[in-house]
């Protein structure tokens, strides 16, 4: 057997502590600010039956294709690690029966999903993701809450040189009219069109809009727009929802070539991009999939939503090291008998709801010191036989005192601060 040292698989990463603080501060800001806005907290399990996902997100789509961790488990089902949040969280609104609550039901998420990508600066196999999905109402109002919920999070966060693109794909009925007629444009053009776009004219044409190839880009530039051809109806529910973004002062540009490579969505679409990030520049994506709980098997139930990458958050702003907070008490000791009577000061410190650490590696008297200096302790208590010091590190004041009452004077002092 090879005795190789064994790394972290490709396109994965682990979080560690110094990086942890930088990733509560998003959790923190996604708390206040979606909590703050009615959004219950959702988790869903980190693997699903297959199908959910071929039915939710598209069988067409590279996710589908491409870029599941499927497996089958013990007994035979077709398991797969969840590449997204949407589905699950339509499933899990169907199954516990929340068309029952008051509508809409809103919730948010932020976990780890998974997606066989190649993997480069801001692309991940196991990836984060914060999000929230209103279910249940069909409201433009709902798709300009979820977007300046969105733009919100960001900024909080300092996520710098960020835009917004929006666009509308109007109903099913729309969009197959509108696929047929691009269909027919791409036909009448396919000499001109790269391998890969030609070969996807039948399956997914809309792609052709994402294409880098130069043919390709030259022929999009005369394509007939999707947005040219919305009914009434949603042109309408397209101009409310740009009207109340408006209103909000938000900064957006109508990019009707916008695509995203999941199919659940209708009506309003949107990105967020940030020009500080490379070429994944998308930060954080969503819309409107009016379609997706009928498509489980559940009654025609709107809902709109978004979901921003954590990495791609944390790369596109300030790498600013949140400094460690400071340990309210440090229990050095300077004998044996100490060293046990400190090691029930630090727990009895704990449950009195202060942060405490206590020597672990058995230094020297001078090197423990040294140690609670790096921590930035308040308090030193350097415990021996029968007494303790208690050292106020910021006064430099010292008092001798019985071990039974250090905590005490450590509460007192807190409070006089
Ligand atoms: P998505 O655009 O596939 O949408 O992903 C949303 C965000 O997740 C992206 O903008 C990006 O920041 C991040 N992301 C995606 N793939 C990766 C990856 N491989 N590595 C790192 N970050 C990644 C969705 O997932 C939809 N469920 C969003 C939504 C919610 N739509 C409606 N509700």
């Amino acid at each position: 057997m090879s005795s190789s040292k064994l790394q972290a698989p490709r396109g994965t990463y682990d979080v560690l502590p110094d990086q942890a603080a930088r990733r509560e501060t998003v959790e923190d800001a996604a708390r206040r600010i979606l909590g703050g806005a009615g959004y219950g907290r959702i988790e869903t399990p980190a693997f699903e039956a297959t199908e959910l996902f071929a039915r939710g997100v598209g069988a067409s789509t590279d996710i589908v294709q491409k870029e599941m961790y499927t497996f089958e488990d013990g007994g035979g089902r077709s398991l797969t690690l969840r590449p997204e949040g949407t589905a699950p969280i339509a499933r899990a609104y169907l199954e516990h029966g929340m068309q029952r609550l008051p509508q809409p039901v809103r919730l948010w998420y932020l976990s780890s999903f998974f997606r066989y990508e190649r993997a480069q600066a801001g692309r991940y196999r196991q990836f984060w993701q914060v999000g929230a999905e209103a279910i249940g109402s069909a409201e433009p109002v709902v798709d300009a809450e979820v977007i300046l919920l969105l733009a919100d999070l960001l900024e909080t966060l300092g996520v710098h040189d960020v835009r917004l693109r929006l666009a509308s794909l109007g109903t099913p009925a729309t969009r197959a009219d509108y696929r047929e007629e691009l269909q027919a444009y791409l036909r009448a053009n396919e000499d001109r069109l790269s391998d890969e776009v030609r070969s996807r004219i039948h399956l997914n044409p809309l792609r052709a809009f994402d294409a880098d190839h130069a043919g390709t880009r030259e022929v999009m530039r005369g394509a007939p727009l999707l947005l040219d051809r919305l009914t009434g109806e949603d042109a309408e529910h397209f101009a409310e929802v740009r009207a109340l973004l408006d209103d909000a002062d938000l900064a957006y540009e109508i990019d009707p070539t916008l695509v995203r490579g999941i199919d659940y969505y209708a009506r309003t679409l949107f990105e967020f991009t940030s020009d500080a990030l490379g070429a994944q520049s998308g930060v954080a994506g969503g819309g409107r999939y009016d379609g997706l709980i009928e498509q489980l098997g559940g009654p025609p139930t709107p809902g709109v939503g978004f979901a921003a990458g954590i990495e791609r958050i944390l790369l596109a702003t300030d790498r600013r090291p949140v400094a460690p907070p400071v340990v309210d008490l440090f229990v050095a000791y300077e004998t044996p008998a100490g060293r046990r009577t400190g090691f029930g000061i630090a727990r009895e410190a704990r449950r009195a709801g202060l942060s405490a650490q206590v020597e672990l590696a058995d230094r020297s008297l001078k090197g423990q010191l040294k140690q609670a200096d790096r921590l930035r302790a308040r308090f030193v208590a350097v415990v021996g036989d029968e007494h303790a010091t208690l050292k106020d590190m910021e006064s430099g004041k010292q008092d001798e005192v019985e071990p039974t009452r250090v905590i005490p004077l450590v509460l007192r002092m807190e409070k006089t601060l």
